[in-house]
C-alpha cells in the first residue's frame, strides 16, 4: 500500500469536474482517505511547488494555484503514486494522451486540473504540508 497527495486545482473546480475526476479515482479501486476543500495562500503555494522557484513560470503558477479553491486527498493503493501519475497524464494537456484526465479535459499548460505527487519523498513531504493531522 502507498499513499500519495493529489490536488483538484482551481481549473476543475470552476469547470465543476470534481465529481468526474473523483469518480475515476474511486473507479480504478484506489481510496480516497482523507480530503478537504481549502484556498491555498501564497505562502503555501510557494512552499508547495519550491522546486520551480527558479523556472520562468513560476510567478503564473502560483498565481494560479492561489486563484480560487482546490480540493485535496490522500489517495491510498498498490503503487498509487504511478498510479495516479498515469491516469494524470502528460503535464502538457497538449500531449496528454486521451482517457487521461489531462487528456480528456485540459487544453493548459498552466490550467492542467490536477496534482499528483512525483515520488515517494514528494507524496511525504507533501502530505506532511497539507495533511499534517494525519501522518503518525
Ligand atoms: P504538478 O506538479 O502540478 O502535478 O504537475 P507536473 O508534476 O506534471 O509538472 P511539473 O513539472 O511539476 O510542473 C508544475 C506545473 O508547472 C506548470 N508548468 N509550466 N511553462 C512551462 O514550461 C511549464 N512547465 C510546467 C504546469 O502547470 C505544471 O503542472
Ligand atoms: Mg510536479
Amino acid at each position: 500500500m502507498e499513499r500519495t497527495f493529489v490536488m483538484l486545482k482551481p481549473d476543475a473546480v470552476k469547470r465543476r469536474l470534481i465529481g468526474e475526476i473523483i469518480k475515476r479515482i474511486e473507479a480504478k479501486n484506489l481510496n480516497i482517505v482523507a480530503m478537504k476543500m481549502m484556498h491555498i495562500d501564497r505562502k503555501l503555494a510557494e512552499t508547495h511547488y519550491s522546486e520551480h522557484r527558479e523556472k520562468p513560470f513560476f510567478k503564473d503558477l502560483v498565481e494560479f494555484i492561489t486563484s480560487g479553491p482546490v480540493v485535496t486527498m490522500i489517495v491510498e493503493g498498490p503503487n498509487a503514486i504511478s498510479v495516479i501519475r498515469a491516469m494524470m497524464g502528460a503535464t502538457n494537456p497538449f500531449n496528454a494522451a486521451p482517457g487521461t484526465i489531462r487528456g480528456d479535459f485540459g487544453l493548459d499548460l498552466t490550467q492542467n486540473l490536477i496534482h499528483g505527487s512525483d515520488s515517494p519523498q514528494s507524496a511525504q513531504r507533501e502530505l506532511a504540508l497539507f495533511f499534517p493531522e494525519e501522518i503518525e
